[in-house]
């Protein structure tokens, strides 16, 4: 058998396991508590405008979407965050946006998807979240790349990844028909060595 490296990942986890950061809390969802905290954030035009969906219309297509998102994680290759404050008032179950993680274990490389209710834009949270994200799956998942996909248009998501010190690594011209048009697409990727060259502290707890 070959010999494990410190790259090997971790047996595969049915549990999302909840990241800290200084500001964020991101945890499993709730779809129960959560539903309804969900909605208005799926039904904004302007969050769902570069996502690959239509911005949802009842609150039954967020059971959908929560029973989707439950369904992935469970086969292990996927995991879903809620992004919520990290001081939530007792009782209260804020919820700022999600983080998505797709896994490809055998290849050690994931793709990291995200978003946030409008009005907690251009406050460092979407960067401060995905660090946490990207720090799991260079930390205890031992992946050596992250991908994530943006259509070009998409200025805000272009900046957040490549202030976290992903690298361009291609153009997609007209890779995706959506919404009844058809959109270019920016491939980024971090590998792992650039992730430790950056030389920051882990900023992601997890317990
Ligand atoms: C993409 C998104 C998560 C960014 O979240 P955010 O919390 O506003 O981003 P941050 O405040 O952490 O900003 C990260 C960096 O991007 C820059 N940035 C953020 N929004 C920007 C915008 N619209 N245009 C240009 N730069 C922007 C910030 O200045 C910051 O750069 P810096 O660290 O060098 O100062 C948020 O806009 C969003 O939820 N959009 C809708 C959903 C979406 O499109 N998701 C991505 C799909 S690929």
């Amino acid at each position: 058998m070959a010999a494990e490296t410190a790259a090997t990942p971790l047996v595969p986890t049915l549990l999302v396991p909840t990241l800290h950061t200084s500001r964020l809390r991101l945890t499993p969802f709730d779809a129960q508590a959560d539903r309804a905290l969900l909605f208005p954030i799926v039904a904004d035009p302007e969050v769902m405008r570069f996502l690959e969906v239509e911005p949802l219309r009842e609150l039954t297509d967020v059971d959908a979407l929560l029973a989707d998102y439950a369904q992935r994680v469970a086969t292990g290759d996927k995991y879903v965050w809620a992004v919520r404050p990290a001081a939530a008032a007792q009782g209260e179950a804020a919820l700022l946006g999600a983080c998505t993680f797709e896994l490809d274990r055998s290849r050690r490389r994931a793709e990291v998807g995200y978003y946030l209710a409008r009005r907690w834009w251009g406050q460092g949270l979407g960067k401060e979240a995905v660090r946490a994200v990207v720090d799991f799956g260079f930390g205890a998942q031992g992946l050596n790349r992250i991908e994530a996909l943006a259509y070009a248009e998409n200025s805000g998501s272009l900046a957040l990844l490549r202030a976290l010190g992903f690298r361009q690594e291609g153009y997609l011209r007209e890779h995706a028909w959506e919404k009844g048009r058809y959109w270019d697409d920016v491939i980024f990727a971090l590998l792992r060595r650039e992730w430790e060259q950056q030389g920051v502290e882990c900023s992601a707890q997890q317990v």
